[in-house]
This record gives structure tokens, sequence and C-alpha cells, in this order.
């Protein structure tokens, strides 16, 4: 993620066992300096945009704990919902992890992603496990 030429973060998707789940989970970081002021859900906005357009995902998954108001805003703002809680070692004990889940047919009513371009998407096919363009788009 960057603005203006500073880079702000970074913004992860990723997606196990993708062709035949059709699902991906994310991960974002920004300094501190630069939350709080949309760059989050425009980041993640971006990678679904990219999941639910060219690689036909899904779903989208997330997590966060319970007390992560930030995370937990960008994955509501985007329309994800409440899809359980778990708990998981923390520094101090056992804490509230609460996992969120985006649907396909919620993200595109939404329109979150109407405003995302995406460019050069075909010649990273292979880096996704796609194959590549099909057959008729490039004939011999
Ligand atoms: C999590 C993170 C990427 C979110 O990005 P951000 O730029 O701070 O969030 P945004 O400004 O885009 O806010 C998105 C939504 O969350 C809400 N929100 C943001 N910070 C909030 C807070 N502290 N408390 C409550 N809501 C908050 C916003 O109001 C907004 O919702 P809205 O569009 O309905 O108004 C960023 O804060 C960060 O890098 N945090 C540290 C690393 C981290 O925790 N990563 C996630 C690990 S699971």
């Amino acid at each position: 993620m960057s603005a203006a030429g500073e880079i702000l973060g970074v913004q992860e998707l990723e997606g196990n066992d993708f062709p035949a789940l059709r699902t991906v989970d994310s991960s974002s970081f920004l300094v501190r300096s630069a939350r709080g002021r949309g760059y989050g859900k425009q980041m993640r906005a971006a990678v679904l945009a990219l999941a639910f357009g060219p690689l036909h995902a899904q779903a989208a998954i997330t997590s966060a704990w319970h007390d992560n108001h930030a995370s937990l805003g960008v994955s509501r703002a985007l329309g994800y919902r409440p899809n359980g809680e778990s708990l998981h070692a923390r520094a101090d004990g056992a804490d509230v992890m609460v996992h969120m889940r985006l649907q396909r047919a919620d993200w595109l009513a939404s329109g979150a992603g109407d405003h995302v371009q995406i460019s050069g998407f075909e010649a990273c096919r292979p880096l996704f496990g796609l194959p590549p363009t099909s057959f008729r788009d490039h004939p011999r």
C-alpha cells in the first residue's frame, strides 16, 4: 500500500487449495501514522476485487482478536458477516479470536469493488496456479 509515493503498509491475500475451495484469507498492516484514515478499507477492497473478480472466489474469510476494532471495522464495513469465535493463545493467556466471512453475493451486491481497476492480470495467471488464457482466446 502506498500513497503519494510513500509506502504505508502491506495487504496480503492467500487461498489455501484455492482451485478447490475458492476461498481467500487476508491480513493487513499499516504504519501507525496511516491508520484510521480509510487506507485499511481501501487496500482490503483492492484485494477482494482481485479475488472476486478475475480469480472468481466464492468467499473471503478473515480473523482478528476481539479487541482489534480497526481490523473488525474494515471487515464489517466491507460486508463480512460473523463466522464464529475461537480461543487462541496470546502473550498473557487465552483470548477470543473473531472470525468473519464475506460471501461472493454480498460482495457483488455491495458495489465496494466497483471503483477498483485491475491491470496486468492475464500474464500472472500461472502464478496463481491457474491455466493460461483458454485456447479459444489464443488460436494457433
Ligand atoms: C487493521 C488496519 C489495517 C485497519 O486499517 P485502518 O486504515 O486503520 O482502518 P480504516 O480507517 O480503513 O477503517 C475501516 C473501518 O473500521 C472503522 N475503524 C477503524 N479504526 C477503528 C477503531 N479503532 N475503532 C472502531 N472502528 C474503527 C472505521 O470507522 C471504518 O469503518 P466505516 O467505513 O464504517 O466508518 C490498521 O489499523 C492496522 O494496520 N492495524 C495494525 C495491524 C493489525 O491489527 N492488522 C490486522 C491484524 S488481524
